[in-house]
């Protein structure tokens, strides 16, 4: 039996299908021309963004732009005025500026150091510094996107790698990734991380001692105290208050360290180093002088300083013997600005009896090993992290 197909059912059936083609055809052109604008757009922002690498430190902050080196090196400092009324804070300065005005701030302004203990204490100023910093060095086009690595310590926990994520994130980063500070650190320094062999960096900055062994590209080893230079800092201050009556700033225990710190007393006491220093007196409110010899900052600074020996003891104490046997051979490498306190390598060595040194530029050795990782991503994509 023939069935009769009526000739307008016929017409709707050929046009639908002709339609449906021409759907097809028009949504495949759209979505190839999207994806080919997608890869010019991601090209474009690659051409015009300049990736870097973030040592996002306690006491200062190094950006390492690929191609160009290390192009900023500020105290991670925020000058911040509170209007309580409305309760907002704005941002007055960043850097080495917000520095100089650490401790000499009218009450409705203060000066903040938004990282403490090598992570965020105030997120919201850490992230307009971090923002403030990133603007500065890519000031290119306002479209383009910079991929970012940025440095924590090993301590940091996953909520306080995830705040530094996100503070990248919302600065206008395309693409971020955490990795750790002894990492970068052992990179920097030169040491044959992708070799069969133990090498131990110990990185002591301002809020952090970070002890690592790497071997074969990882870490097989690491533990971070959150002790460093800026508790050496408070040490000189309470020193100075207890056996001097004198109230000093952060800034003048700093420059004394610098000056005369060292991690031993001296033998000689002839010979010693003296500072004249500048403070208020406890009793009568008043500003006056006393001096400061080496061997009383050494005396102050003891107590730090065994336990940074501390940490490099038990980290020899827990790394296999195999890898224990190339450190002695090889030596520990020292980074960061913590390690350029006088003598502090020597008590290193009489302490362990292995061989120590300090690396070439400690300030800069995370930012340089941080920024090789950027033109070597995909042979490092076993150490970088991304939180989500
Ligand atoms: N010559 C020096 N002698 C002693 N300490 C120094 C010297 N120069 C810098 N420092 C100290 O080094 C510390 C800063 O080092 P660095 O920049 O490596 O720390 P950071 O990376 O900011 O801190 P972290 O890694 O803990 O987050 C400060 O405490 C500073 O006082
Ligand atoms: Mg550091």
């Amino acid at each position: 039996m023939d069935f009769i197909i009526p000739q307008y059912t016929i017409n709707q059936i050929n046009l639908c299908g002709h339609l449906d083609f021409l759907n097809i055809v028009i949504y495949s052109a759209k979505k190839s021309i999207f994806y080919v604008g997608l890869n010019m757009y991601n090209w474009l922002m690659k051409f015009f963004s300049a990736d870097m690498a973030i040592d996002l430190g306690t006491a200062n902050t190094l950006i390492y732009v690929k191609g160009r080196g290390i192009v900023l090196n500020e105290p991670s400092v925020v000058a911040v005025s509170e209007n309580r009324l409305i309760g907002r804070k704005e941002i007055l300065a960043v850097g080495t500026e917000a520095k100089q005005m650490f401790g000499r701030t009218p009450g409705t302004i203060s000066a903040v150091r938004p990282l403490r203990d090598g992570v965020i204490a105030d997120f919201e100023v850490a992230e307009e510094m971090i923002k403030y910093f990133i603007r500065k060095v890519h000031h290119r086009s306002p479209l383009a996107a910079p991929l970012i690595i940025i440095c924590v310590p090993s301590c940091a926990t996953q909520v306080e790698r995830r705040a530094i994520q996100e503070a990248a994130d919302a600065a206008g980063a395309r693409k971020v990734y955490i990795v750790e500070e002894s990492t970068a650190a052992a990179i920097g320094a030169g040491l044959p991380v992708e070799k069969p062999v133990g090498s131990m960096v110990l990185d002591i900055g301002g809020g952090t001692t970070e002890v690592a062994v790497m071997s074969l590209g990882g870490i097989v080893y690491s533990n971070a105290v959150r002790v460093a230079g800026d508790q050496m800092d408070v040490d000189i201050i309470e020193y100075v208050r207890r056996t001097k009556n004198l109230l000093i700033g952060e800034n003048t225990a700093e420059e004394i360290k610098k000056r005369i710190g060292n991690a031993i007393a001296p033998k000689d006491k002839d010979k010693e180093l003296t500072m004249k220093i500048k403070g208020r007196d406890l009793m009568s409110g008043t500003p006056r002088e006393a001096v400061v010899t080496e061997s009383q900052i050494a005396s102050a600074l003891a107590q730090t300083v065994s336990k940074i020996v501390n940490s490099v003891r038990q980290a020899l104490e827990l790394t296999p013997p195999e890898l224990s046997a190339d450190i002695a051979d090889f030596g520990i490498a020292m980074t960061g600005g913590g390690s350029l306190l006088r003598g502090l390598d020597t008590a290193i060595r009489m302490a362990t009896g292995l061989p120590v040194f300090l690396v070439d530029n400690p300030l800069a050795c995370v930012a340089c090993g941080s920024g090789k990782m950027l033109s070597n991503l995909d042979k490092n994509k076993h150490v970088l992290q991304t939180m989500y």
